[in-house]
This record gives structure tokens, C-alpha cells and sequence, in this order.
């Protein structure tokens, strides 16, 4: 076992703040770049694990009022996953109230002796506040080591399943991942070398016969709030008997092989998003028995590159242009939401009471203060000579260009809190009010800005 990482004073009596990045640089000095396992003792607090414990409770429930599994929320109970059907019936209809624990809501909902997991992937879609306070975590990293280029995600675990049902595996290659212990209960990852585990098992993937191989391993144990960091490449599996929560945030690597289909996905994406779906229109038939065949192909050429245009991509640009398009775009999507994978559910999809958030009702006065989102930074690019796209949370929007957007962001992205009387009226004089007032409206919506109303 490995001593604390997270000490007053080091040798040299500089003290150490936990997630600086300081504690960063140590973290990957003693990971030796991301390639060891790693436990660092006490490193949450008491309010921290509450806070988390909180968050968790408020994902479960966004995904259980939305019946949304799309993100692959997984209930296993004993080792077998259970159907959709199931968990409408039996899992959704227990919402976390107010002041349960995971642990006092868990008791509420199985039985006694029952081993259950529940597998939350993308959580950082389901709590958005989970989401900006580890991007707080993680920003001093994302400093020195970049954004990795398949994103970060969170997947949260919970339950008391004993060895997790997934049996001994190993990730996919490049996702590192740290895991943030909230307890109540310890837990145990067992780590096999590659070759070793390879060798001893002839290659069996998502062993459940483990206690054999148990002798073999490398054993990390830990509790309430320790972490625990491991890389892609160990054959691995988890063991809590007793209930705990985990949160583990995931730093993907992309391997080179991997980065053209991920780009095509993203380009397709881009281009065929779900609000352009509604204006595609189909090809007329190709007409074999009409004489003038190229003429006629042409012009349904014409029709479906205008399908193009809506991405804003020139299509009679070369293949090798296009992708650097899509690439660039990818990373500065990435980077305006601090490298996670999914976008936040914007406001107008939040949950209230009685429904769902209505954005019409939402009024911008000049006493009214806005302000970013601490870490996130709102991004943009030119994109022509009338043209500009802003990255806002992962989302990317194609407007029209006025010189006056840039300073509009850049006041923005100073993270201050600033009224929106004053940041409209800074503006050129040709600069419309509603066209500002529009803007800010979709930056809010999309939750790069919060908004503060002020006094009538
Ligand atoms: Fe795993």
C-alpha cells in the first residue's frame, strides 16, 4: 500500500491543497503517468462525501422521474441485469426523498439479504452540479496533461453486490479511471498484469470463477473517502459485501486506430444532428431510362450536399479538409465543457415541479446579473466572413457574425458576475438589443450562464 498522497507539508514544507495542481503533478509523478495503480488515503472530506452522496441520490432520481436509460443505467440484482420493464415497475417508483442517504434509501428499496448493483454511466449527464464541481477537480489537470481525446465521463456504482457482476475484466484500452469512495463500506479491487491474467486463464473475458484466482492478484483496499486510480490495461474486478457508492470518472484516452471511426461518428453527428432531422428532405429516385443520366445525377448531387450546408462544412472540400473541420470542432466542443462527453440537459428539459422548465417564462432586465459557469468557458471559432460558431457546454451554434459577439464572450468568460444592462450597453450602438438578449437567453439555456435576478 502506497502512503497518503495528500499531506500538510511535503520535504520541502510546501503545503499541499488537495486537487491543485500541485497535488496533481504528485499524482502523476507517483501514477508515473497514468500507467500505476494507485490508492491516496483521506482525501475527501466529511462535507465533500455528503455533498457527493447528495448528488448521487438527485441523479438517481432525474433518471428515475425520466425513465432514461439511453446512458446505460444497469440494475443487477444478484448477478443478472434486469429489464427495462422491470425497473419501471419495481425501481422508478422508489424516488430518493430529501433526507435519505444512498444507504437509508437502499435499505427502503431491497430486501435485506438482497445483492443488488446499480451501474449509472454518463452521471455527469444526470447531476450537473457533480459535473462542475469535479470539472473544478480536474481543471489543473486538463491543465498540464490536455483533455483526452475520447472525453471524460462518470460512472456511478452503487450497491452491495459483492464481486461486481461484471466478473474480472479489463477496460477499454486508454480509459483510466479514478474512483472517488464514499462508503459506508470499504472495498476491495483486485489487479491481474495483462500477460499474467492472459497466461494463467487462457484469455477468459469477464471471469465470474474468481476466488481462484484471487491469490494471484494485487489487492487495493479501501474506505470513505479515499480514492482509488487505476489504468486501462489490468484485468480487474471490485468486491463490496456490504453496501457503498463509488464515483468513477473516466480519462479516455483514444487509441490511433480508433481516431478516424470516432471522427466519422462525430462528423455524422454534426452534420445530421437531431434538430436538422426535421428539415431533411429525401432524394428524388435515380432515373435510369432518362438520356441525359449526368445531367440528371448532378442535379441530385446538388440536392444532397445542400444537406451539407446545414453543418456549416463546405462539401466540395477535400475528405482530408472535411475531417480536420470535424476534428477541430470535436476538440473545441470538448474543451467548452471541460472534456466531458455529454452535454448538460439544458433548462428548458429540466425538471420542475409540475413539469418541465419553461424558457418562455424567463426574462432578461438590465438589473439582472449574469455569470459563467466556474470552470467552463464559452468558445468560439470564425468560420467565415458572416459566419461564426459559438461552443457553449458541448453544444455547438452557427450564427451570424457581429463583430460585437467576441467581446460579449470574452466579458463573459472573465467569470465575473456582471449586469445585463452593462454588458449590452458596452456594445456597439448597431449591436440590436433582442439579437444580445437572444444570445444570452441560449447561453443560459444551454447552461453556460447562470442568472441572477435583480432587484425590480
Ligand atoms: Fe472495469
Amino acid at each position: 500500500m502506497l502512503k497518503p498522497l495528500y499531506e500538510k507539508e511535503d520535504s520541502l514544507g510546501t503545503v499541499h491543497k488537495n486537487w491543485d495542481s500541485e497535488w496533481w503533478k504528485k499524482f502523476l509523478e507517483l501514477s508515473e503517468d497514468f500507467t500505476k495503480t494507485l490508492v491516496i488515503r483521506n482525501v475527501l472530506t466529511d462535507a465533500e462525501v455528503n455533498q457527493f452522496n447528495r448528488w448521487t441520490l438527485n441523479a438517481l432520481r432525474e433518471v428515475f422521474l425520466r425513465q432514461n436509460t439511453n446512458y446505460d443505467f444497469r440494475l443487477y440484482i444478484g448477478s443478472i441485469s434486469q429489464s427495462f420493464q422491470y425497473l419501471k415497475e419495481n425501481l422508478f417508483i422508489h424516488l430518493p426523498k430529501e433526507d435519505d442517504t444512498p444507504h437509508s434509501w437502499a435499505e427502503r428499496v431491497f430486501c435485506n439479504d438482497e445483492k443488488f448493483a446499480i451501474i449509472m454511466n454518463s452521471s455527469e449527464k444526470f447531476s450537473d452540479e457533480m459535473a462542475t464541481k469535479i470539472s473544478e477537480y480536474y481543471a489543473p489537470l486538463i491543465e498540464i496533461a490536455g483533455i483526452p481525446l475520447r472525453g471524460i465521463n462518470i460512472t456511478i456504482f452503487i450497491g452491495n453486490y459483492g464481486f461486481t457482476p461484471l466478473g474480472i475484466h479489463k477496460d477499454h484500452p486508454g480509459e483510466h479511471v479514478m474512483h472517488l469512495h464514499l462508503g459506508p463500506a470499504n472495498k476491495i479491487m483486485y489487479n491481474w498484469d495483462l500477460d499474467e491474467y492472459e497466461k494463467m486463464t487462457n484469455n477468459v473475458q469477464n471471469n465470474k470463477n474468481v476466488t481462484p484466482l484471487l491469490a494471484f492478484a494485487d489487492k487495493y483496499e479501501f474506505g470513505t473517502k479515499d480514492i482509488y486510480y487505476m489504468p486501462w490495461n489490468k484485468y480487474h474486478i471490485g468486491n463490496t459485501e456490504e453496501m457503498s457508492v463509488g464515483i468513477s470518472i473516466w480519462f479516455n484516452h483514444l487509441p490511433y486506430r480508433k481516431l478516424l471511426p470516432h471522427m466519422l461518428r462525430s462528423f455524422r453527428r454534426q452534420i445530421f444532428s437531431e434538430s436538422n432531422q426535421s428539415k431533411i428532405e429525401f432524394i428524388s429516385p435515380f432515373l435510369i431510362n432518362n438520356d441525359d443520366a449526368s445531367n440528371n445525377s448532378r442535379k441530385q448531387f446538388e440536392q444532397m450536399i445542400a444537406l451539407f450546408d446545414e453543418g456549416m462544412i463546405n462539401p466540395y472540400n477535400s475528405f482530408g479538409t472535411i475531417i480536420r473541420e470535424v476534428y477541430e470542432d470535436y476538440c473545441i466542443s470538448l474543451s467548452s465543457n471541460q472534456g466531458w462527453n455529454t452535454v448538460p440537459i439544458s433548462r428548458d428539459k429540466d425538471l420542475v415541479e409540475g413539469g418541465q422548465a419553461n424558457m418562455e417564462d424567463v426574462h432578461f432586465s438590465d438589473d439582472d446579473e449574469i455569470c459563467a459557469i466556474k470552470p467552463f468557458k464559452i468558445k468560439y471559432k470564425k468560420t467565415g466572413q458572416n459566419t461564426i460558431s459559438l461552443f457553449i457546454r458541448g453544444n455547438k451554434i452557427d450564427l451570424k457574425f457581429h463583430p460585437e459577439i467576441i467581446k460579449v464572450i470574452e466579458t463573459i468568460n472573465l467569470s465575473e458576475p456582471i449586469s445585463v444592462g452593462e454588458l449590452l450597453e458596452r456594445l456597439n450602438q448597431s449591436w440590436p438589443r433582442e439579437v444580445g438578449v437572444y444570445i444570452l437567453k441560449m447561453m443560459y439555456n444551454l447552461k453556460g450562464i447562470t442568472l441572477n435576478k435583480g432587484e425590480k
